[in-house]
C-alpha cells in the first residue's frame, strides 16, 4: 500500500516516473512491460529518461513528437554518449510520424503525454489530439498534467472522452457481432475484446464520472524532487537559501484497452476482528498487560505533517484539510468488501488523531466499477486494530482496500 516519497536517483526523481511507477505497480496491468513508446510534447525527453528507469530491460524503440528544434536538441544533448539506448526517432508532430512509419507500425504499447496538453489552447483541439494518440496506442496511454484545478479539468475531460468513445463504439460494435452469422461471431468477439474497451488503470478505481466533478476539491498527487545545486542557485530568493527538495503536484490518468479485469483482488470479502473479538480469541497465558495500550503513546499524538519526511504544505492543501476537520470525529463506518475494480486510491494525506485514522478514499461503488465516489474512512484502534497499523502507514496515493 505505500509508496516511498523520495527514492534515488535524483534526475528521474520526476512526474512521469511516480506516474509509470503507478503503472508498473498495478494490479490492473499485470505483467505490462512496453517494447515500443511515444512520447507526446516530449520537451528534453523527460518520460524517456522516468520510462528508462522503470522498465530498464523491454523499451525498444521511442518515438517522440516534439516541434520545438531547441527541445529536440536539449534532449539529445542529455542523451550523448549515454549506452543501451532504445532506438529513437524524434516527430515534429503526429501528422509527420504517421507519414513516416507503416501503419502496421503506428500502434505503441504504451502512450504519453505529459505536461503537452495544457499548451493546447482549445478544448477541441485537445480532444482531436487525445484521440489521435488513443489511436495510436496499442495497450496503455498515460496522460499527465500539472496539479492544479485546471490540470485537473483537463484530465478529467479526456478521461471522460476516451471512456465515453470506446463505450460507444463496443455498443456499436455488439449490435454488428449481434447481425453476423452465428460462425464468425467468436471470430468477431475475440477480436473486438483487444481493440475495443477502455478502463482506468491508476488512479481512479473505477470507470464512473469523477466524484469530484463539480466539487471545490481537485483530483490530484504530490511526488518530492530532489532539487540540483543549480536549482537551488537559480531559484533562491532574498538571498535565503532553498531546501534541497520541492514538492510537485501533478495530475494524470492511466487508461488501458480491453476490458477490466474482474478477479477478485487480496482482502476481497475479509472480514476483521474488532479489537474485543480479537482479545477474546487470546489463550489466556497470552494476556500480559499491554501498558502501551492505556496511554496515548507519543506516535499516537503524532500531528499531521510531523514525520520527517512529511509533505510540505500547500495553501489548497490547507483548504482541503480544514474541509477535512469540519465535520469533526466521525463514527467509523462498517468494513465493506468486495468492492469491485479492485482497492480504492487515498487522495490527500491521511490524518492521524489518537488512536484514529481519516482518510478520503476514491473508490468504485459498483461491482462492474461503472461508478465511484469519494468517501471519508475512519480507521479506529479498538474496532479494527488490523486495518489501524495499516492505515498509520499509509500516504496520499497509495491503495486502500475498504
Ligand atoms: C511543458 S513541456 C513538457 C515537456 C515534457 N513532456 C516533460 O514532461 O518534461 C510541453 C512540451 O509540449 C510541446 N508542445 C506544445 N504544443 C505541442 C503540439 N501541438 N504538439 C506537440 N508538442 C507540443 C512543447 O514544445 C513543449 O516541449
Amino acid at each position: 500500500m505505500r509508496r516511498s516519497r523520495m527514492s534515488p536517483p535524483a534526475c528521474l526523481q520526476s512526474t512521469p516516473h511516480a506516474t509509470a511507477c503507478s503503472v508498473r505497480s498495478d494490479r490492473r496491468s499485470p505483467g505490462f512491460a512496453p517494447k515500443n513508446v511515444l512520447d507526446f510534447g516530449a520537451g528534453p525527453s523527460s518520460a524517456l529518461w522516468a520510462m528508462r528507469a522503470v522498465w530498464p530491460k523491454s523499451i525498444e524503440r521511442v518515438n517522440l513528437i516534439e516541434p520545438s528544434k531547441e527541445m529536440q536538441r536539449a534532449g539529445q544533448t542529455l542523451l550523448d554518449n549515454l549506452k543501451g539506448l532504445p532506438l529513437i526517432h524524434s516527430y515534429d508532430s503526429i501528422q509527420e510520424l504517421n507519414r513516416s512509419i507503416e501503419k502496421h507500425e503506428r500502434r505503441h504499447d504504451l502512450v504519453i503525454s505529459s505536461y503537452a496538453l495544457g499548451e493546447i489552447p482549445s478544448l477541441n483541439d485537445r480532444i482531436t489530439i487525445v484521440r489521435q494518440l488513443w489511436d495510436l496506442t496499442r495497450d496503455v496511454l498515460v496522460l499527465l498534467e500539472p496539479g492544479t484545478p485546471q490540470g485537473s479539468k483537463i484530465i478529467s475531460q479526456m478521461r471522460s472522452y476516451i471512456l465515453w468513445m470506446e463505450k460507444r463504439k463496443c455498443r456499436k460494435s455488439g449490435k454488428s457481432t449481434a447481425a453476423a452469422p452465428s460462425k464468425m461471431k467468436s471470430m468477431v468477439l475475440q477480436e473486438d475484446l483487444l481493440k475495443d474497451g477502455a478502463f482506468v488503470v491508476a488512479p481512479c478505481p473505477h470507470d464512473g464520472r469523477c466524484p469530484l466533478e463539480n466539487s471545490d476539491k481537485y483530483c490530484h498527487f504530490v511526488q518530492r524532487l530532489e532539487r540540483t545545486s543549480s536549482q537551488r542557485i537559480y531559484k533562491r530568493s532574498k538571498g535565503v537559501p532553498l531546501r534541497g527538495f520541492e514538492d510537485e503536484k501533478f495530475c494524470y490518468v492511466a487508461l488501458r484497452r480491453g476490458k477490466r479485469p474482474e478477479e477478485a483482488w487480496p482482502l476481497d470479502g475479509m472480514k476483521f476482528d474488532t479489537l474485543k473479538e480479537r482479545h477474546a480469541k487470546r489463550n489466556p497465558e497470552d494476556l500480559i498487560i499491554d501498558y502501551d495500550d492505556q496511554f496515548p503513546s507519543e506516535e499516537d499524538e503524532e500531528a499531521p505533517g510531523s514525520d520527517e519526511d512529511s509533505l510540505v504544505p500547500y495553501a489548497s492543501d490547507t483548504q482541503e484539510l480544514s474541509l477535512f476537520h469540519e465535520s469533526g470525529e466521525e463514527e467509523e463506518e462498517p468494513i465493506r468488501a468486495d468492492l469491485g475494480g479492485g482497492w480504492g486510491r487515498i487522495i490527500y494525506s491521511p490524518i492521524r488523531r489518537g488512536r484514529q485514522v481519516q482518510m478520503d478514499v476514491c473508490r468504485a461503488t459498483k461491482r462492474d466499477a461503472s461508478e465511484g465516489a469519494f468517501e471519508r474512512v475512519v480507521v479506529t484502534q479498538s474496532k479494527n486494530p488490523a486495518l489501524h497499523l495499516q492505515a498509520r502507514k499509509s500516504l496520499w496515493g497509495d491503495l486502500w482496500p475498504f
